[in-house]
């Protein structure tokens, strides 16, 4: 529901970006419609159980590559922004634990919630999360394949020592993933609904998860 009120607003403007404080900012933009995901028993006419979980997982990497992730999972030192992936700004970069160099402390300008910002910007509000931060790097995904995606986030290793029984569910319940969907004005998210997310990715479990052989080139950058 959008709400006209007046905006106590403290502005503080730093390195060229509006940082809201305690404000209820007064927007009414247009709603940004995501695109829809297929669900499993749309994979069901597809016979063999292998191909189908191949499939289906093609359909989840429509999710995990889409921006509202991949701007969180990057492979450099900064995250990125918008639906074109720009690079973050003002520049910010993640902790470098062998040099020494000290993060960008994120919940600076992130705060708990989404943000709307009534000023004139490039964007119509600021994400919010109490834990927003990167994805660590074991954990990047940007310039992967959808294959090597797909084997890295089943590889213990490398997503946070998850089996497939909590990488389901950290898709299906995390309530940061959950932002994806919920990525406040001015921002499209990400494909179908974090449930529907949820059971694809049941049903990639349940048909062996199979990873998808050939890299298909779907996500460049
Ligand atoms: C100085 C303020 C500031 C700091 C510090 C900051 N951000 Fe941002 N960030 C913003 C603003 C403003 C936006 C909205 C801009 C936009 O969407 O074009 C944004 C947007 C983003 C987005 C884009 C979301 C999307 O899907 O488009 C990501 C990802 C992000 N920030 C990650 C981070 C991370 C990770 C950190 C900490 C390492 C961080 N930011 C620190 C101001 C900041
Ligand atoms: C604000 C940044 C941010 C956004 C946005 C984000 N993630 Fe993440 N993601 C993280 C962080 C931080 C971790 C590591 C936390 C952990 O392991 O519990 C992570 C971990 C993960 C993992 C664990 C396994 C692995 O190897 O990556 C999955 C799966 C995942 N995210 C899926 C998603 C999906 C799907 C979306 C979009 C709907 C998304 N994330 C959006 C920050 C983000």
């Amino acid at each position: 529901m959008p709400v006209r009120s007046v905006a106590l607003a403290v502005v503080v403007v730093c390195c060229g970006v509006i940082v809201p404080s305690a404000a209820l900012a007064q927007s009414n933009p247009p709603p940004v419609v995501g695109q829809s995901l297929k669900s499993p028993a749309e994979f069901e006419s597809i016979g063999d159980k292998a191909a189908r979980s191949r499939a289906m997982f093609t359909e989840i990497a429509r999710v995990l590559t889409h921006p509202r992730c991949m701007n969180c999972h990057p492979a450099g030192a900064n995250p990125q922004q918008g639906s074109d992936r720009h690079e973050h700004l003002p520049p910010v970069w993640r902790e470098d634990v062998a040099s020494g160099a000290i993060g960008t402390n994120c919940s600076a300008c992130h705060h708990d919630e989404n943000f709307a910002v009534s000023e004139a910007t490039t964007y119509k509000s600021i994400p919010g999360h109490p834990r927003w931060g990167f994805a660590p790097l074991s954990m990047a995904w940007q310039g992967k394949s959808i294959s090597d995606i797909c084997r890295q986030i089943k590889d213990v290793n490398r997503n946070g020592g998850r089996d497939l029984k909590l990488l389901q569910e950290h898709i299906a319940k995390d309530d940061l993933v959950a932002w994806g969907w919920n990525p406040g004005p001015g921002r499209e998210p990400a494909p179908g609904s974090q449930e529907a997310a949820g059971k694809l990715v049941q049903a990639w479990i349940d048909t062996g998860a199979e990873c998808p052989l050939s890299p298909p080139s779907i996500n460049p950058q």
